[in-house]
């Protein structure tokens, strides 16, 4: 055997990782369940590497060196378990699946399972950044065992994003630990994509300004703070043409954004581990409001002259530009704390010891939401890992209290103005519900005690109360 890795799953996501390590030097076992898939990644990119190309599973398993190391790279769910149930027969002890789709942690903790009481290791690996990524360097976030990541970490290193000569991949923590940050990081996405549509939407109602020209703001932004992978292709999405009526791109685009479910677990985790995450909730919300295609219908003719709202009234460009790019830099700060209290969470119940600032590195390069302003987090998480919440790490406080201005006045004018803002003003609603030193959850203990006798606990003494609704509303210790 000569191979040092095998992949198996040819789609582009796993042709693309296996160019990459072959370019990168190692010699790469290859297969596909339909064998045209490894033919025609050797005849189209067989000069790139070492690659060894197998039409039987058998044969694809017995060309690898032991413990052997195998990447899997198809559809997640019955497909994933349909190829782990064929490879674990044909391996031996210590052979190391790696998952590199994007599963769910749960079924990842169930396999990692299984496959450790057959004597075979099993990591559930997230990748990100897309195609371009998995081909010249993804961000890689690896779960699994320790001792797993000893034999595979030199090789995810070779092939992962550098930043600062930093490989962008570390082992995140046992079992599940890699696809729940994966998970989290797209539901994450969903909430950048979503900030990100609505500063265009404003932009484009206050200042009647053509996508061409928010394209040159988002450019222009580009250069800050708000510097990231997801900002510079939203300006190139803005900035095209489309070819067949010369109309810009943006606009032929049918407005109902698809999702494959990412964030819809990552938004059901948070559920479980009672967890705010209020900006990627309303994100994933907003992707299914868009497709509500009848809804929209009947309620735009419903309210095509009722309902309020009016067009923007901008006195001041600049200023407004300024305003909004401070709302999308305050409203981002929420989401990605939002998303790290997730991980945290996530790494109590399940005992992954994840380290937060280690996360944010990991983001830095390679993936999708890549963006300058990870160096910040991993340095907030890093100086203190018992960080409460990323709101209150210096940089990030005096990042949101003065954009707390701008915020506010572009959520209010989007809502006196009808402009749908969810992203932006759920998160600053979640800002001023932080901060307030008394919510009015109080009334509603008071609610759940007088319907139900569910009891309250008291400011001025420990211990739990029920007050006697019905009777001589009298309060008794409970
Ligand atoms: C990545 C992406 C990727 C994801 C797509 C599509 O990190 O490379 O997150 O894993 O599949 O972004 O996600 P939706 O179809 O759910 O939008």
């Amino acid at each position: 055997p000569v191979a040092q890795i095998g992949v198996t799953g040819l789609a582009v996501m796993g042709a693309n990782l296996a160019r990459n390590l072959a370019r990168k030097g190692f010699t790469v076992a290859v297969h596909n369940r339909s064998p045209q898939r490894a033919r025609q990644l050797l005849a189209d990119h067989g000069h790139e590497g070492a690659f060894v190309p197998a039409e039987a599973l058998t044969d694809f398993v017995a060309s690898l060196q032991r413990p052997r190391a195998i990447i899997v790279m198809v559809q997640a769910g019955a497909a994933t378990d349909a190829v782990i149930d064929q490879l674990t027969p044909l391996l031996d002890a210590d052979d190391i699946i790696i998952d590199c789709g994007n599963a769910h942690y749960a079924d990842t903790r169930r396999r990692e399972e299984t496959l450790r009481g057959l004597g075979l290791r099993f990591v559930g690996c997230g990748v990100s950044g897309g195609e371009e990524g998995a081909l010249t360097g993804p961000s890689i976030m690896p779960g699994g065992a320790a001792e797993a990541y000893a034999t595979l970490g030199p090789i995810l290193e070779k092939i992962a994003a550098r930043v600062d000569g930093q490989p962008c991949v570390a082992h995140v923590g046992s079992d599940g630990a890699g696809h729940f940050v994966k998970m989290v990081h797209n539901g994450i996405e969903y909430a950048d994509m979503q900030l990100i549509a609505e500063a265009y939407d404003l932009l484009r109602e206050g200042l009647w300004a053509s996508p061409k020209q928010i394209a040159q703001i988002f450019r222009q932004w580009n250069t800050g703070e708000l510097n990231s992978f997801l900002v510079e292709i939203a300006a190139d999405v803005l900035e095209h043409t489309d070819a067949a009526t010369g109309r810009p791109f943006v606009d032929i685009v049918a407005d109902i954004a698809a999702q494959k479910g990412t964030g819809r677990w990552t938004v059901q985790s948070a559920l479980d581990l009672n967890v705010p995450i209020t900006g990627i909730a309303e994100a994933t919300f907003a992707r299914a409001l868009s497709g509500s295609v009848d809804q929209r219908r009947a309620a735009a003719d419903a309210f095509a002259h009722a309902g309020g709202g009016h067009a923007l009234t901008v006195s001041d460009a600049d200023l407004f530009v300024e305003d909004v790019r401070r709302a999308l830099y305050a409203s981002k700060v929420v989401a990605y704390a939002q998303g790290f209290d997730q991980i945290d969470a996530g790494s109590q119940r399940y005992g992954w010891k994840i380290d937060r600032g280690q996360v944010a590195r990991l983001w830095r390069g390679g993936c999708i939401i890549r963006a300058r302003f990870l160096d910040h987090i991993a340095a907030a998480y890093t100086a203190d890992p018992q960080l409460p919440t990323l709101l209150v790490d210096p940089y990030f406080a005096t990042a949101v209290a003065d954009g707390a201005p701008s915020w506010r006045r572009v959520v209010s004018e989007a809502v006196w103005a009808g402009v749908p803002t969810p992203a932006f003003s759920s998160s600053l609603a979640y800002f001023d519900g932080l901060r307030r030193d008394r919510l009015p959850a109080a009334l509603i203990q008071g609610l759940r005690d007088h319907f139900g006798a569910h009891t309250y606990r008291r400011v001025d003494r420990p211990g739990s109360f029920h007050t006697r609704w019905s009777g001589d509303r009298g309060e008794a210790a409970a």
